[in-house]
């Protein structure tokens, strides 16, 4: 069952507990009453549709708009990611430490095997802190870098080379799967545990195994198939509008543009639909400057229409910039850079 706008708050968490920690991450504070989840959203100031993505997502493994997603901003993701590794190293960690702490104390027999898993999950911990540090270090401000240079298309050359020194293809060929070493734990547990352990304390430690593994999960899928693509989009738009202004314009247009058309090809999905005659009409108005409101002023329709015609070009282009959409109207002869001058 998909969760919707309209669905009440209250029903989510009914429907799916584990919800509550995706609600803390975008910082909502419970006590909801009878609200919808847009009306929680609004009043917490979210994006109700990133909102929505998220918690489908984590809620129903099989639930994967990649292109819905594509919309969203890089800052907006990469502050949820920080939160749940802010999770992962202040509360799960922490609290299966513990645990483990408490197992080995109130254990009787020979402590020795329960101390070789220990020794196992340290060594866990130490590679989910740098495979974290990595990301928050390295990862993360150059997204959000090529993501400033996207939305006013004003970068340096030192950006281009920082793409060629370390793109978002490096970081995915060495993105590994954090979770597989604890689904190792668990089965030491439950396979091999010596007898004479606290049931309690074990059936508890693998509650929290078993969660935080479905959750590093669903994590590690969103960098890999959201965060990956959408900056990749970025990366090699960004690289053709440099290669452009390098050759002075003109005769590297062609190439820019079939290149860049098959950005857009991929940036969608195979079976997206052609630029109505109108969407185009707007991509050349909105690269002329106009506002939604002067659009719809010139072109007779409701603002209502215009602001629908917007939302579909952003998810036919995968560009969802005023001044991406302007180098698009551009390259594909919408608009002469005369007339933007
Ligand atoms: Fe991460
Ligand atoms: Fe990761």
């Amino acid at each position: 069952m998909d969760i919707h706008a309209a669905m009440r708050m209250t029903d989510m968490i009914h429907l799916n507990h584990h919800l509550i920690t995706v609600i803390n991450r975008f910082g909502i504070p419970l006590g909801f009453g009878d609200k919808t989840i847009q009306e929680v959203c609004e009043q917490n100031q979210i994006d109700s549709d990133f909102f929505l993505q998220i918690v489908n997502s984590f809620h129903d493994e099989n639930y994967f708009p990649r292109l819905q997603f594509l919309d969203f901003s890089i800052s907006c993701f990469v502050n949820y990611l920080r939160k749940a590794h802010a999770d992962y190293l202040g509360r799960n960690i922490p609290a299966i430490e513990r645990l483990l702490e408490r197992l080995i104390d109130s254990f009787q027999g020979d402590k020795s095997s329960l101390q070789v898993i220990q020794q196992f999950f340290r060594e866990y911990k130490d590679e989910l802190m740098i495979h974290i540090e990595r990301e928050e270090q390295r990862v993360f401000p150059y997204v959000i870098d090529l993501e400033k240079a996207y939305a006013n298309m004003q970068f340096s050359d030192e950006l281009i080379q920082r793409i060629a020194a370390y793109s978002i293809e490096d970081y995915y060929a060495e993105h590994n799967d954090i979770e597989e070493k604890l689904f190792d734990l668990k089965n030491l547990l439950i396979k091999y545990a010596p007898a004479g352990l606290d049931i309690h304390l074990q059936e508890e430690l693998l509650h929290l195994l078993f969660s935080l593994e479905k959750d590093l999960n669903r994590h590690s899928i969103m960098e890999d198939k959201v965060l990956v693509p959408k900056v990749s989009i970025i990366e090699r738009e960004l690289q053709l509008v440099h290669q452009a202004r390098t050759n002075n314009g003109s005769e590297s247009h062609t190439a820019v543009k079939s290149r860049l058309r098959e950005i857009i090809g991929d940036a969608g999905d195979k079976g997206q639909s052609e630029l109505s005659r109108r969407e185009k009409e707007i991509i050349r108005e909105v690269a002329l400057g106009l506002t939604s409101k002067e659009m719809a002023d010139k072109l007779f329709i409701s603002l209502h229409t215009v602001l629908t015609h917007r939302k579909n070009i952003n998810r036919k282009l995968g560009i969802k910039t005023v001044s991406g959409i302007t180098v698009f109207a551009i390259l594909n002869g919408l608009v002469s850079p005369e007339e933007i001058s």
